[in-house]
């Protein structure tokens, strides 16, 4: 029978690596050659991991969780994609040690004021033209403040660092997959108001707090509003009310 919209399974196939430069690369070229939403790349450790605006994503051996998932969203959902890995990511953490992270809009992971992981999006075409977007999750597991380049040693944390304890990444990859399939599958059957305002909830800083913001138009002081249902960032500045998408939170005021 014809299904109108098709349920996406997470990590029911999934490639293991050792080592890659990046799991974005080598999910891009699953895309290329067709494969089906949901497929994931995991890699023990990235020579080459890239993070938001150019930036590296240090990846040693074994110490955090490095994943790509290839995914084909509504070019009108894309705005809220970040948004709704976030969302999985932070139920998956809960659900592996208890801890509540808070995101920070649009791609970070953090707790008290430090960064646990990160999420990356990179869309592309294929040789049919139909579009799709890597989904690249970066988590610190088992990183020691030492594991961290001095640069990233006061800025960066892992759960061991909160917790004392050491997990599984595999068991993260299962949980997150779950967490995925839930959040995924609502973006995609247009349930934007649940995605946008259980993200609001999570978030690391609250409506009528001030933000200074990194945009297109250079750096904006404002104060926050709260997320629209696409996913963009409301900032009040002066008497007037502007959206930001594609930006970067350098600092939270009061
Ligand atoms: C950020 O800058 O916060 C985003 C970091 C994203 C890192 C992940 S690790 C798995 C995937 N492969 C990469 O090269 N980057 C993403």
């Amino acid at each position: 029978m014809f299904e109108l919209s098709e349920k996406i399974n997470f990590g029911n196939l999934t490639f293991r690596f050792t080592r890659l430069a990046s799991t974005m690369d080598f999910a891009r070229r699953l895309a290329e050659l067709n494969f089906p939403e949901g497929t994931a790349v995991l890699a023990d450790e990235q020579t080459a991991g890239r993070g938001t605006k150019g930036r590296s994503w240090h990846s040693a051996h074994g110490k955090g969780l490095y994943v790509s998932f290839l995914l084909r969203p509504s070019l009108a959902s894309l705005n809220l994609l970040p948004l709704t890995i976030g969302l999985a990511s932070a139920e998956a953490i809960f659900n592996l040690s208890g801890i509540d992270i808070r995101l920070k809009w649009p791609n970070d992971l953090v707790f008290e004021g430090k960064k646990l992981g990160g999420i990356l999006c990179e869309a592309g075409t294929s040789g049919q033209k139909s579009a799709y977007t890597i989904a690249g999750i970066g988590i610190n597991l088992n990183h020691s403040p030492e594991d961290f380049p001095p640069e990233l040693s006061s800025l960066a944390t892992s759960l061991f660092i909160i917790t004392g304890k050491t997990f599984e990444k595999e068991s993260l990859f299962e949980l997150l997959s779950k967490s995925l399939q839930f959040w995924y599958n609502n973006l995609k059957e247009g349930q934007a108001s649940s995605i946008t305002d259980q993200y609001q909830r999570k978030l690391s800083f609250t409506p009528g707090q001030r933000l200074i913001l990194r945009s297109q138009e250079g750096e904006i002081e404002g104060q926050f509003q709260g997320i629209d249902q696409n996913g963009g960032l409301r900032l009040k500045l002066g008497q007037e009310i502007k959206t930001f998408h594609a930006s970067e939170i350098i600092r939270v005021l009061s």
